[in-house]
């Protein structure tokens, strides 16, 4: 059985949503935690919170943008509780984007946090973890990064391309002692969908989701993709022939 008594774990993303969600459980499961994120106020709250709940947390305001800011927040974590056990790349930012609207300055703010973001995460991890032979690698890409998605191309690339990162690094890293996990969720219920008014199938809880992602990090599981039923779909259309993945996924838009 999986133990996170003892394991530090740092999580970008941390002052909302399944960040935040992750934090807390993982606390309460006995983790010590990094939460990074911008938000200084909100990262605090969430630190008292899980303290008064007699958890171990850090509080680590840092853009991930930011290389050098990254890497000496999570030199402060090794400091205060001891070396890194886990990452959960979680930062993400959306937006819609019309292929007519394109602004390549907001293609970039996408791709620079959902995948520059993580890559300067794992970078100020993975050589501690390499040299101990021990560690876990946690991307929170999504099941947009299949295919892509009616106005969402900046987001779609930009998980594929976290994606397709991440099973890389699993690939070098066989054998390593250092495991890779691909989360790739469906919607779920944060700031992050929240006013959407385009229907979002099998949108679900935060919780439900929380839970999910933790079982599938305890299992080690190299890529796990929820819930089941848009997994299938996604799937399905995997495979489906272009033309006909064109007119159905044209149909189907997620963003107003
Ligand atoms: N919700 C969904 O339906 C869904 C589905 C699939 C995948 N995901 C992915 O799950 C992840 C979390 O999403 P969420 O739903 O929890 O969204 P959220 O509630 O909007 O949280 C996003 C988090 O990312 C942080 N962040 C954004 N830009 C950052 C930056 N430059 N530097 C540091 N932190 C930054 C935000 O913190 P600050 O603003 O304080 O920096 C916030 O904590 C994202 O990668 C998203 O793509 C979400």
């Amino acid at each position: 059985m999986y133990r996170w008594q003892n394991k530090v774990v740092l999580i970008t993303g941390a002052s909302s949503g399944i960040g935040k969600a992750l934090a807390i459980e993982l606390a309460r499961r006995g983790a010590s935690v990094g939460l990074v994120a911008r938000r200084e106020e909100l990262l605090a709250e969430i630190v008292d919170q899980i303290k008064s709940d007699s958890g171990m947390a850090l509080p680590l305001v840092a853009d991930v943008n930011d290389a050098n800011a990254i890497r000496g927040q999570a030199d402060r974590l090794r400091l205060e509780f001891g070396p890194i056990d886990v990452l959960i790349a979680n930062a993400g930012i959306g937006g819609a984007t019309h292929a007519i609207e394109l602004q390549p300055a907001q293609v970039a703010k996408v791709i620079n946090v959902n995948v520059l973001g993580a890559v300067n995460s794992v970078a100020a991890v993975l050589p501690e973890m390499a040299e101990r032979g021990k560690g876990q690698l946690v991307a929170i890409s999504s099941l947009s990064a299949y295919r892509g998605l009616p106005k969402s191309a900046a987001y779609c690339a930009s998980k594929a391309a976290l994606s397709c990162f991440f099973e890389s690094l699993r690939i070098d890293l066989m054998n390593s002692g250092v495991n890779v996990t691909i989360i790739h969720p469906g919607f779920i219920k944060t700031p992050f969908t929240a006013g959407r008014k385009a229907k979002m199938p099998y949108l679900m809880d935060l919780d439900y989701a929380v839970d999910k992602i933790v079982r599938a990090i305890e299992k080690q599981k190299k890529t796990y993709a929820f819930p089941w039923q848009l997994a299938s779909i996604v799937r399905l259309a995997m495979i489906m022939p272009t033309f006909m993945y064109d007119r159905i996924a044209a149909r189907n838009s997620f963003r107003e």
